[in-house]
């Protein structure tokens, strides 16, 4: 008898169940795997697919995870560069899954490989980059960006060790390409007491990045005119009038939010850090938060009990619109093919292209 390959579910078939449908289906999916999927989740997930996450965290601790579990499959409920850190992290064989391959990121889009080739080739007419310039790249960005840093003697940041990594950048050479999100690496020089003056914009669009030769020489930072469109809905002004009303409430925000809203912000730090510090608070404090809507409300409702006030900086609803795209009928949809031999939406980075990342990677990771 010849046997019959199962063939690919396809995902119309979940499109319209209900969320409550799909959980059913997800734990089902889930005890028939057992260890041989693991599901990792970012803080901004929705509740929905959050809760069915074996480990969570922020995307540093996220990529140490996917480089220390062996489960076969790592289905990533987060973005297309989390499920590309963590392919390149693993070890051979294992498989990583972006549940739905429209997750993307619209800062990491704001530079690509092309650009930052181009820019380097620019400051080149300036300088030797390779011997004065680490470049340095947000984890936020496609994998070839991390391999272009593996390549030029740089390294990958995230939120949580930008500081360090700004650090290690400076003993090797006098200055940085920072690139894409120019708050984080403003905010990061900020504390590392580099005059505003010498972090200047790099805009990709215009010729030598819109700078003069003299500007580029006396520069100690160039910021990628890059932004996550999220976090810049946050204003001063919100700060200034929940502070008005809340005299003793604490302002926390994430490095991504502009420079005058974290210089109004009595802390700022990755989504791990803004979980970590309202936990360790007192009962009764006040807080408000500058980072994703899904994480705020989550922490609102986990710290109600203690007496704790929780509240989103925006009056506008913002959510990552991206990472809202991993739901529950996407989550669904890949756990029943891996259940049935089937991998879909796998995640892979060419072989080489990978190796380079993984130097910068692998840079950090020591680093931090
Ligand atoms: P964290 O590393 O702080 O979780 O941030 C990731 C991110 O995309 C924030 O917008
Ligand atoms: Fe990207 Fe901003 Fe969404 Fe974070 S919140 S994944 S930086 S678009």
């Amino acid at each position: 008898m010849i046997e019959m390959e199962a063939a690919t579910i396809t995902f119309d078939r979940f499109k319209p169940l209900a969320d409550e449908a799909c959980e059913e289906r997800i734990l089902a999916a889930r005890a028939k795997l057992g260890k041989q999927a693991m599901i990792l989740g970012h803080h901004y997930q929705r509740v929905d697919v959050y809760k069915h996450a074996d480990l969570t965290g922020d995307s540093l601790k996220l990529s140490k995870l996917a480089a220390q579990t062996d489960a076969q499959y790592i289905v990533f409920c987060g973005v297309h560069f989390m499920a590309e850190v963590a392919d390149i992290l693993s070890k051979p064989g294992q498989v990583s899954i972006l549940p739905d391959l429209n997750a993307g990121c619209s800062m990491a889009d704001m530079a690509n490989l092309a650009k930052v080739e181009r820019a380097w080739r620019e400051l080149a007419t300036v300088l030797d980059p390779d011997q004065h310039v680490t470049p340095v790249t947000y984890i936020n960005s496609a994998a070839d960006l991390k391999a272009f840093c593996g390549e030029h003697g740089g390294i990958v940041c995230t939120s949580s060790n930008a500081r360090a990594i700004l650090e290690w950048s400076f003993k090797r050479r006098g200055k940085v390409l920072f690139f894409p999100d120019q708050h984080l690496g403003r905010w990061t020089g900020y504390l590392m007491d580099i005059p505003l003056a010498e972090m200047l914009v790099w805009d990709p669009d215009e010729e030598l990045g819109g700078l003069t030769p003299q500007q580029i020489k006396m520069a100690k930072i160039l910021l990628w005119k890059g932004h996550c469109s999220v976090h810049q809905m946050f204003q001063p002004q919100h700060v200034l009038r929940w502070r008005e009303q809340n005299p003793s409430g604490m302002v926390i925000s994430h490095p991504e939010c502009r420079f005058d809203v974290c210089k109004l912000s009595d802390y700022v730090g990755s989504t791990d850090f803004i979980i970590r510090t309202i936990a360790a608070s007192p009962p009764g404090t006040r807080w408000l938060v500058g980072t994703e809507l899904n994480l705020v409300n989550r922490i609102a409702e986990q710290f109600k009990p203690q007496g704790k006030v929780v509240q989103f900086m925006a009056p506008t609803v913002c959510m990552c619109s991206t990472m809202a795209r991993i739901d529950p009928q996407h989550l669904a949809w890949t756990l029943e093919n891996l259940v049935a031999g089937k991998v879909v939406n796998q995640i892979k980075v060419p072989a080489h292209e990978a190796e380079l990342a993984r130097i910068a990677l692998d840079r950090m990771l020591a680093v931090s």
